[in-house]
């Protein structure tokens, strides 16, 4: 493909998509093919994908292009009809689950997801409020949006959330540590939930991603989160666990992020990673809940749970046991995450490196002392790196965090190819910034 005919692709989906659909990198890149870990742009070149979490198991994973197809050709309609695929899927699926958490409703996207945990809990505690980060992103639908508090309008102006600081072990605003730090951060979730009493909302829930993924996959302070749900708790509030972003063994250790800590949620949110890019999502809660939901209004979603969705989400299922990729995310995590600190021994601007099984974050800073959050050269390594071939992506506050997540099936020959480039970009950065 040449630059012009680039350029006018650009053009004509500027022109009919608006000039705001946003696109990565300071060169768009133009994807026609995908397979395992590697994607290939329009003249042939393939870059390996240590960005998206959506195919899970593998860009186009045979055993899931193939239960699609078999169930498209067979059938699909929604769910008013009995069929075997959703109660097998829903089954499989919650006994991955603490055995509290025993029903599942599914949506399309998480946006849904979250949309649904929130009326269901809502519902359930008779309250309004609902606790977040204070740089957080859990989707897109009105209700949601008030949650975003990363960037979307509707969050600076609603009523209904209140924000907590991201209890974030790196850059802590005092000098604390252990479970003074801890209670520090507990302390602003009391405050929050202070905050929706006083306006006479009440405390419906705390909405989280247990790994803060879109916080920049921040260590949380050990304890803090116990002691957050029980405030939460305590206040009439429920444990919402967005797993969106981790779920389905990113983290390597366990099927689900909220595992790490050791407290079990309410209600659990899925997307992303559940169909492999086919758009499946869910909802995960005890018998009591969902059954009081349904009994107080009818759940139906045209797309949600459709026989196609399920088959492709039990392949995802299937993939993940067979072929062992828990364990390779631990195994290959712990390769990325040693390379990763190697690089941090020789390049100033790595402030932090954070790793969660194939989960990664690296938090660039001017200077190790102050902690200038480094976003212009994080950008800068972002690019770079998709002109040598790697597709990475940044976040934070600042966008000073670059942010890994790659397909299960990532490999030691990946982490090596990884760990290189970012070694040779990081340089290009460092040298072009000292001009
Ligand atoms: C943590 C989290 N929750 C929810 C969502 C929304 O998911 P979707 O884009 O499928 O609506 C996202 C999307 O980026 C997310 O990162």
């Amino acid at each position: 493909m040449t630059g012009n005919e680039r350029n006018t692709l650009l053009e004509r989906r500027f022109r009919v998509l608006g000039s705001h659909s946003p696109l990565f990198y300071e060169e768009p890149l133009h994807l026609v093919r995908g397979e395992g870990v590697w994607v290939y742009d329009a003249d042939g070149r393939r870059y390996l994908d240590v960005y998206n979490n959506v195919p899970h198991v593998g860009h186009c994973h045979p055993r899931v292009v193939e239960a699609i197809a078999r169930q498209a050709a067979t059938l699909n309609t929604h769910t008013r009809y009995l069929h075997d695929n959703i109660v097998n899927y829903a089954e499989r699926l919650t006994a991955k689950f603490h055995p509290s958490l025993n029903m599942a409703m599914f949506a399309c996207t998480g946006s849904e997801a979250n949309e649904v945990a929130l009326r269901m809990a809502r519902h359930a505690t008779g309250n309004e409020g609902i606790i977040v980060t204070d740089f957080a992103y859990h989707g897109n639908t009105a209700a949601v949006a008030e949650l975003g508090t990363g960037f979307m309008p509707e969050a600076q102006s609603t009523q209904r959330v209140a924000s907590f600081p991201i209890p974030d072990s790196y850059r802590t605003p005092q000098e604390l540590s252990g479970d003074a730090l801890a209670d520090y951060y507990a302390d602003t979730v009391q405050q929050a939930i202070d905050t929706l009493q006083s306006r006479g909302l009440g405390v419906a829930g705390i909405l989280i991603c247990p790994d803060f993924a879109n916080e920049g996959l921040v260590y949380e302070p050990p304890g803090f989160l116990a002691k957050a749900i029980e405030r939460v708790r305590a206040a009439g509030g429920l444990y919402i666990a967005d797993e969106v972003q981790g779920g389905f063994g990113r983290t390597g250790h366990h099927w689900w992020s909220h595992e790490w800590a050791g407290v079990t949620p309410d209600i659990v949110t899925l997307g992303k990673p559940m169909g492999n890019g086919h758009p499946i999502s869910g909802v995960i809660a005890s018998e009591h809940l969902i059954e009081a939901f349904g009994e107080w209004g009818m759940y139906f979603n045209t797309f949600a749970g459709n026989p196609v969705s399920c088959a492709a989400a039990a392949a995802v299922l299937d993939v993940l046991e067979q072929e062992n990729l828990l364990q390779n995310a631990v195994d290959t995590g712990a390769c990325v995450a040693r390379g990763l600190r190697e690089l941090q021994s020789r390049h100033a601007l790595i402030g932090d490196v954070r790793d969660k099984g194939l989960f990664f974050a690296i938090e660039l800073v001017r200077d190790r002392d102050t902690r200038e959050a480094a976003g212009a050269e994080a950008r800068q390594v972002v690019n770079a790196m998709r002109r040598e071939g790697v597709l990475i992506s940044s976040i934070g506050k600042q966008d000073q965090i670059l942010k890994l997540r790659p397909p299960m099936p990532f490999q030691r020959e990946h982490a090596d190819r990884l760990i290189e480039t970012l070694d040779t970009c990081l340089t290009q950065v460092t040298e072009a910034r000292r001009g």
